[in-house]
């Protein structure tokens, strides 16, 4: 079973879509954590984030694995673990740069589908039901007020100890939701047979419940 979770950032997708495959017993891949590994490197690198040529030289030299333990993803890059180091706010906005290149997206593009084939999967991202997987069975589309998810994202960077500030927060959102919906390739879109669930009232564990009603599971 394929199971596709897209939406803006900060909608609860990676959080959403971990304890939904939990409870059906998939594989989680977060797709956002593959973007973010190339714009850390593209960042780490001093290369131009929107440039398709440097950064397929970068990419021809570059290896990226998902690896398990337990129920967890981590996320290594060049043989380094990066799965914490991709969570900042710069390594954000770098992903969603990144994201915009066709070439780069191709590359991920394949990877994941290879990742999915013979699998079952929970995959969150922006072009999950659209393009990586097409013919998922299920297909969500999470969404919640801006200021929300603003909100949701600044209580976790904080939970974390990084200094964060609501403002900028919800500034780089706004950019990143732009940046990411009007991209030539792949832009974030509902899928036509993709449920929207707008998640702003509700907390985790009653999204997982309405996915799961909706999926006939609950
Ligand atoms: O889900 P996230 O915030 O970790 O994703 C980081 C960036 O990567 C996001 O701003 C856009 C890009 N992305 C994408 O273009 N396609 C995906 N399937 C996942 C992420």
């Amino acid at each position: 079973m394929h199971v596709a979770i897209d939406g803006p950032s900060g909608a609860g997708k990676s959080t959403i879509a971990r304890a939904l495959a939990r409870k059906l017993g998939l594989v989680y891949l977060d797709t956002g954590a593959m973007y973010r590994a190339v714009g850390l490197k593209a960042l780490e690198q001093g290369l131009p984030l929107k440039e398709e040529a440097p950064l397929v030289e970068m990419l021809s030299r570059t290896r990226l694995e998902i690896v398990r333990r337990g129920d967890e993803q981590r996320i290594l890059l060049d043989g380094q673990d990066v799965s914490e180091r991709i969570r900042t706010p710069q390594v954000s906005m770098a992903a969603s740069a990144v994201s915009t290149v066709g070439a780069v997206r191709r590359w991920l593009v394949a990877m994941q589908q290879a990742l999915a084939e013979g699998q079952d999967v929970v995959m969150d991202g922006r072009d999950i039901g659209t393009k990586v997987l097409p013919d998922a069975e299920h297909k969500f589309f999470l969404t919640a007020d801006d200021e929300v998810r603003a909100r949701r994202r600044f209580d976790e960077l904080r939970a974390k100890g990084q200094e964060v500030c609501y403002e900028d927060i919800l500034s780089d959102l706004r950019a990143r939701d732009l940046q990411d919906s009007t991209r030539a390739e792949s832009p974030l879109v509902c899928a036509q047979d993709a449920i929207t669930v707008d998640t702003s009232e509700l907390n985790i564990d009653e999204v997982v419940l309405c996915l799961l009603a909706l999926m006939g599971r609950a």
